[in-house]
């Protein structure tokens, strides 16, 4: 663009008229000179400028919304690293203290002052975590009874969130995935044991299955292993991938039992940053007692002043979102959660009530088990519609807001279905307006007269295979 004779920025230049509001923004290179923080903050904040209102994203479980105070505090502690314990004491402590609310909340039996955990950055790193200590646990037993270690695996159901495929693929650890069916939409105990040998490190149940919302069943599974355990003489331990589930059941289903109050539950992760309420990247991951934890997960340093001994995959970490967190369970305490976790049930409830009674639609599951379901289309509608999901979360999206329409794993793979997770922030007022939206993109789409692109590709690729592979409200697979 032609450019007038700039001078270079300085304190006088407005931000709308410097030269760098013409050149296009460094993509390869660093800039030669400096300019002025306004420039610069101009510059950064409006590549986000054009992405979704994060409270209109109804597609990630990640917390958008803190209050005030909570933010100050994060804020406040942006340029903390909670690996300097030496500079950050009180940040250790308090992350002892979350852990320990953690570990109760999921019925504990540890007696110690401090319970076995460790702080992560997201339920990945948790999971890892829990993952790499069954596997150690796993090795040292093998070794002790020289016998081989080789080939350890790992035993899910196929709607594993990708962390675990990654588990499998850094450390080599062989994943059993179970498959699901219309019939059985979560991890079946009895299948899981048919999975289960002398090489399986654990089994790992999911609370709050990313694909379905649905919970396994973990008292199930527990009675399954624990009849297997017994049958063979193993002993296959539990990891709970609790991401959504471990900030839900403890306060709206304190009754179901899925956490230590079960025998062969040894570690359970979570995201704080999900139903936690902090903002990202926080996760959690608590073991049954510290026996559990292998020590040669601990490492320790000293060059920091003092010795640090420390378990993660991380070392500089932020620390915020420990002040965070420690501050959501003292402003809430255990009613504030309930109340928010059971008003993101509710307008859960009505949303997916609301869905289920518009003619194109039917929903996966008839309960809500977390706060997030799943739809399809009625495949007597599918069949004729000239339109797909995918159009109607490209249509969403033109009003803000972000519904994701994709494919279940494998198995499922052939139902296309759309997802509302359903987070703090999200009113019954807003989902009518969301409601609203897509009835009236419903109505836009049923004028079309020609099939759209995507049902095209869609019904190009049932020919391919043959087959329309849907399911009826039950759950029974059906084909026509
Ligand atoms: C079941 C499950 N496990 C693990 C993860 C990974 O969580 P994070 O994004 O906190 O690393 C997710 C994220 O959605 C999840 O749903």
């Amino acid at each position: 663009m032609k450019s007038l004779n700039y001078e270079r920025a300085n304190a006088e230049t407005s931000v709308f008229g410097s030269e760098e509001m013409l050149n296009p923004a460094p993509t390869d290179k660093i800039p030669q000179h400096p300019t002025t923080p306004e420039i610069a903050y101009q510059m950064v904040k409006d590549e986000t400028f054009p992405q979704t209102q994060p409270r209109l994203n109804l597609a990630t479980f990640v917390t958008t919304y803190m209050d005030r105070y909570a933010t100050k505090l994060m804020n406040e502690a942006i340029n903390m690293n909670y690996i300097d314990e030496t500079e950050y004491p009180r940040v250790a402590v308090m992350a002892g203290r979350c852990i320990n609310i953690i570990a109760n909340l999921w019925n504990s039996p540890e007696k110690a002052q401090w319970k076995a955990g460790a702080v992560a950055i997201g339920s990945s790193e948790a999971c890892m975590l829990g993952g790499v200590a069954a596997w150690l646990r796993w090795k040292e037993k093998r070794k002790a009874q020289g016998k081989p270690t080789d080939k350890p695996n790992f035993v899910i159901s196929s709607a594993y969130q990708v962390v675990w495929e990654k588990f499998s693929q850094l450390w080599q650890i062989e994943m059993r995935t179970v498959p699901l069916t219309f019939e059985k939409p979560t991890l079946d105990p009895e299948e899981a044991i048919k999975y289960c040998d002398e090489n399986t490190i654990c089994v790992v149940p999911i609370e709050g299955v990313t694909w379905t919302g649905l919970n396994d069943d973990v008292e199930a599974l527990d009675k399954a292993l624990d009849a297997y355990n017994k049958k063979t003489g193993y002993d296959i331990p539990i990891h709970v991938d609790a991401a959504s589930g471990g900030y839900i059941l403890p306060f709206l289903n304190p009754e179901v039992k899925w956490d230590f109050r079960l025998k062969w539950v040894l570690s359970i992760s979570t995201s704080g940053h999900k139903f936690g309420l902090v903002y990202p990247g926080l996760g959690w991951v608590v073991w049954r007692d510290k026996k559990y934890l292998p020590g040669v997960m601990a490492f320790s340093v000293n060059y920091l002043g003092a010795n640090i001994t420390q378990v993660g995959l991380n070392f500089s970490r932020p620390a915020a979102q420990i002040l965070g967190q420690y501050y959501q369970f003292i402003r809430l305490g255990f009613d504030g959660y309930k109340a928010i976790q059971n008003n993101c049930m509710e307008v859960t409830r009505y949303c997916h009530e609301q869905i289920g009674r518009m003619a194109p639609f039917m929903n996966y599951s008839k309960e809500v088990e977390n706060p997030l379901f799943i739809w399809y289309m009625k495949p007597e509608y599918a069949k004729k519609a000239k339109w797909t999901l995918y159009d109607l979360q490209a249509k969403l999206q033109q009003s803000g807001w972000m519904v994701p329409a994709y494919t279940l794993p494998a198995n499922v793979q052939d139902c296309v279905v759309m997802r509302i997770v359903v987070r703090q922030g999200m009113s019954r007022d807003m989902v009518d307006m969301l409601l609203s939206d897509i009835r009236a993109a419903v109505e836009e789409l049923e004028q079309l007269e020609y099939p759209t692109q995507t049902r095209l590709a869609q019904d190009k690729g049932e020919k391919v295979k043959g087959k329309v592979f849907t399911h009826t409200h039950e759950g029974k697979p059906y084909k026509h």
